[in-house]
């Protein structure tokens, strides 16, 4: 989802989110001669490959890249052919494995997968025009999850039900060794998308409550968790969790959702961070799950330490990467009393 931004998670941005963290492969990255003379790869395709082959980057995480930096209209020929292309030194098992996986999982790319990553190519640049910045975000979300569930929420799952899953597993296993679920928690997350984290958050805490500024993800969040009844969500402006009260909740939680807030200026970050201070009761949690698009994870570790200093939180951790399928960086907060 990265495309540059808002989207699903991925990176550098095209679209009009907040940059998509394809650059981390992008022009920084160490690149490999088997790769580098592609000729057939889109641009940048160099770097996210041997960002892959290398161990570096997921194959899901890579692929979602790839699909943003592809060229329009012939995205799925123009990765097959850079894959085809791709020729690993004999003997060289680790990477011959990643190429196959990522072989593999282009055969997994869905349709909407493929629509979600134009979409985000055609909006990128959006998120620096004028206006309002959530409305915004609101309306490419809005598009995106009528293209596909998955990759609106998270571009890597390349649409796939399966891919997605295995992210939120790792997302929820998180959480658990954090020790921010339990039977008595009250759990409110900011961009909830589709609800996928709460359809596995149900059985793990009292309350799982989701709030998005897309129409489009809340109904299909609802619809998600219709058989659910400890689950709830709510559409809201995007500002500030004004629609509950202080110390309503154990956790606060976002997965991906503070890029969208850091592209539409620090204030809403500032507003997000002294809100969460206001419904947590003490010794509530924060988790964020990547906090900025800009490819520089000491800067989001600056920012994140700054804001949990200013806001009353103590950090438990700051800038972690825990996962395997998705490439997101983790920060925890903790209220103090
Ligand atoms: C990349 S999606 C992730 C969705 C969900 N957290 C997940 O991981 O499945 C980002 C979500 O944040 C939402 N969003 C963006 N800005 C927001 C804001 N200011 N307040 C609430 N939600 C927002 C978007 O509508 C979108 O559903």
């Amino acid at each position: 989802m990265r495309v540059a931004t808002p989207g699903p998670a991925f990176s550098r941005p095209a679209a009009p989110a907040p940059r998509p963290r394809t650059d981390r492969a992008g022009p920084t990255a160490e690149r490999h001669t088997s790769v580098d003379d592609r000729r057939d790869a889109p641009d940048g395709a160099a770097a996210i490959l041997e960002a892959c082959l290398a161990g570096r980057l997921s194959a899901p995480v890579a692929l979602g890249r790839l699909l943003l930096a592809a060229p329009p209209g012939d995205a799925v020929a123009t990765l097959e052919r850079a894959l085809a292309a791709v020729a690993v030194p004999e003997g060289d098992r680790a990477r011959r494995d990643r190429l196959a996986e990522l072989r593999a999982l282009l055969g997994e790319l869905h349709a909407g997968g493929v629509t979600v990553a134009e979409l985000a190519r055609s909006d990128a640049g959006a998120a620096d025009a004028p206006g309002d910045a959530v409305a915004r975000w609101a309306s490419f979300f809005d598009r995106a999850v009528a293209a596909s569930e998955e990759a609106s929420v998270a571009l890597y799952s390349l649409g796939s039900p399966r891919i997605l899953e295995r992210a939120t597993a790792e997302v929820v296993a998180l959480l658990e060794r954090w020790g921010v679920l339990g039977p008595e928690r009250r759990v409110l997350q900011i961009g909830c998308g589709v609800g996928r984290i709460e359809a596995r958050l149900s059985s793990k805490v009292r309350e799982a409550v989701g709030i998005d500024v897309s129409a489009g993800m809340i109904a299909a969040a609802r619809r998600r968790c219709a058989h659910l009844p400890n689950v709830r969500f709510l559409q809201t402006g995007g500002r500030d969790l004004r629609a509950f009260g202080d110390g309503a909740f154990d956790l606060v939680y976002a997965v991906d959702t503070f890029p969208y807030l850091v592209a539409a200026g620090m204030p809403l970050v500032e507003a997000h961070l002294r809100e969460a201070q206001r419904v947590l009761r003490s010794g509530g949690d924060v988790v964020i799950l990547n906090f900025s698009y800009r490819g520089d994870v000491a800067a989001d570790r600056r920012d994140v330490a700054r804001l949990a200093a200013g806001h009353g939180f103590d950090v438990l951790a700051l800038g972690e990467t825990p996962f395997t399928v998705w490439d997101g960086v983790a920060f925890h907060l903790r209220r103090g009393a």
